[in-house]
């Protein structure tokens, strides 16, 4: 079924991984991907801060940033798919090369830097799909010479609100220097607070959304403590844990190890698994996680699940093994719940928590 996905696959992978990568979009908006039914395993069905996911693999925001092809990863199998960061200005991001495959680590180096054609090509896209199946969210930033960072978030809320299924705000790229910064106590009650302010109206108008919040891993429990008590203060509705990492894990083997950027695939998985059971652990079930970071197999997903995420999301295992990966994921995890015992995801979510 998926061999010529696969061999697709393994060409993109002879060219240089941004090229490749658009090549992968071109693709995917023509038509020409894997096809896997979403919703194949009732086991797989479940809820996720209100929404109603056909399964809890989600599309990672940064493959789809300017809303093309949301439709066709959904037809991949994908039981949620967020586009983005969108940034309010069209911005080009920092100078090729810009992102780095570690192929003997399964992992990706990238330093993008937000580069997005801007919240107005992003929000029209998002509005031509209206009434379309599947849940597709907005994940907002900041544009890197922003004089008030805050009320971009603001602006991109603004914008997608009525488009999208969730909306998340991202405040931990390592790419836009100063970004994670927002994270800090004094300025993420900052940020939260004009968001709870301009998020009132837009319920009025248009109706509820949930409002998640991105995370990076690279974070100490007084921060993750910090940052839990202010999610729940200002009632957002799931973090997403996590972004891409600083750390340089000693295992790396690549050459290309050494480039700036942030770190993701596998040598993400440990960090960022452990990191999403210290949020599970100091919010004990009053929000839900999104967990992210080196999932690339059904197995990788549970052990997510079981740390505490009630959905997963993934990006870099799609630049070793194509969409097709999602038609097989979906399988595994399928399998791996039933011979635990699990008749749905939400009962396997946090029995590993400690
Ligand atoms: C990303 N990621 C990302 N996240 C985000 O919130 N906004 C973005 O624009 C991007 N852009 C981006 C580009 C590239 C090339 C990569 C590899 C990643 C981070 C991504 O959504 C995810 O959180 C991490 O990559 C961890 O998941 P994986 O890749 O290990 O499955």
């Amino acid at each position: 079924m998926s061999l010529p996905h696969d061999i697709a696959t393994a060409a993109l992978r002879c060219i240089d991984p941004e090229s490749a990568h658009h090549a992968a979009l071109l693709g995917l908006r023509a038509g020409l991907g894997p096809r896997a039914r979403a919703d194949k395993f009732p086991r797989l069905r479940t809820r996720l801060a209100g929404l109603d996911l056909p399964n809890p693999i989600g599309m990672a925001a940064g493959f789809d940033k300017n809303a093309e092809a949301p439709d066709a990863l959904l037809s991949a199998g994908f039981g949620f798919v967020e586009c983005g960061t969108v940034t309010p200005l069209p911005q080009e991001g920092n100078p090729r090369p810009r992102i780095f495959r570690l192929s003997a680590d399964r992992a990706v180096i990238n330093r993008l830097g937000f580069n997005n054609a801007g919240l107005d090509a992003f929000a029209e896209r998002l509005a031509a799909r209206a009434g379309k199946p599947g849940i597709v969210g907005a994940n907002v930033g900041a544009n890197k010479e922003s004089a008030d960072r805050a009320s971009d978030y603001v602006r991109g809320m603004g914008r997608v609100w009525r488009h999208a299924a969730y909306v998340t705000a991202n405040i931990s790229s390592p790419n836009t220097p100063g970004l994670r910064g927002l994270q800090e106590r004094g300025a993420l009650e900052d940020l939260l607070g004009r968001v709870r302010e301009a998020r009132a109206p837009l319920e009025a108008a248009h109706g509820r959304r949930p409002l998640f919040l991105k995370v990076a891993p690279d974070l100490d429990d007084t921060a993750i403590g910090d940052i839990c008590e202010l999610a729940l203060a200002y009632e957002l509705d799931a973090l997403i844990v996590s972004n891409t990492t600083l750390q340089r894990p000693a295992h790396l083997t690549s050459l290309d190890r050494g480039e700036a950027g942030g770190l993701s695939g596998q040598p993400l998985f440990q960090i960022s698994t452990q990191v999403l059971r210290v949020f599970a652990q100091a919010l004990n079930g009053r929000l839900p996680l999104i967990g992210a970071g080196g999932v690339e197999s059904g197995s990788t997903a549970l052990a997510k699940i079981k740390a505490g995420a009630s959905a997963v999301q993934l990006y870099s295992s799609l630049v070793y093994h194509g969409p097709g990966l999602v038609a097989r994921l979906l399988d595994d995890l399928d399998g791996l719940l039933a011979a635990d015992g699990f008749d749905n995801v939400a009962e396997a979510v946090g029995v590993n928590g400690n």
